[in-house]
């Protein structure tokens, strides 16, 4: 297996509850290594690029304002398998479907305040690291 990297973005939500480090803490118990991290207010904009993909979704506007009403604590996971290895970790996109001991399952409310998000392949991946993180802010180690 390769060594990838991912982006995880720990929604709103989670970060009202105080709960960042419980959350960090099983990305570094699967073995994913943060190797950029910081807190940072979405504006508007920012959400609706990063969620562009969405835009003809019916649930785009509530999302969008959702993923700007807090900060959000944003990281570069590294590790075997990363981006997997996340989605795993997160469990299903809603949380009454999440398998038990996935973070969705342990902190999310509902499937629109879901906890977090994780990028969903490579390309994605690359493409939303870089939406977030200069590389010379990235410290693979
Ligand atoms: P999606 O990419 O399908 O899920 P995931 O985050 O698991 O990769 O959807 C992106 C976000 O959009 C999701 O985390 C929460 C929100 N969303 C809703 O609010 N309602 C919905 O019905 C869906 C499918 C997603």
């Amino acid at each position: 297996m390769a060594i990838e990297r991912t982006l995880s973005i720990i929604k709103p939500d989670a970060v009202a509850k105080n709960v960042i480090g419980q959350i960090v803490a099983r990305f570094e118990q699967a073995n994913l290594k943060v190797i950029a991290a910081r807190l940072q207010q979405l504006s508007r904009e920012d959400a609706e690029r990063f969620y562009a993909v969405h835009k003809e979704r019916p649930f785009y506007k509530d999302l969008v304002d959702f993923m700007i009403s807090g900060p959000v604590f944003v990281q570069v996971l590294e590790g075997e398998n990363a981006i997997q290895t996340n989605r795993d970790l997160m469990g299903a996109t809603d949380p009454k479907k999440a398998e038990a001991g996935t973070i969705r399952a342990d902190f999310a409310d509902s499937i629109d305040a879901n906890a977090v998000h994780g990028s969903d392949a490579a390309e994605t991946a690359a493409a939303e690291i870089a939406f977030f993180f200069a590389e010379s802010t990235i410290h693979s180690r």
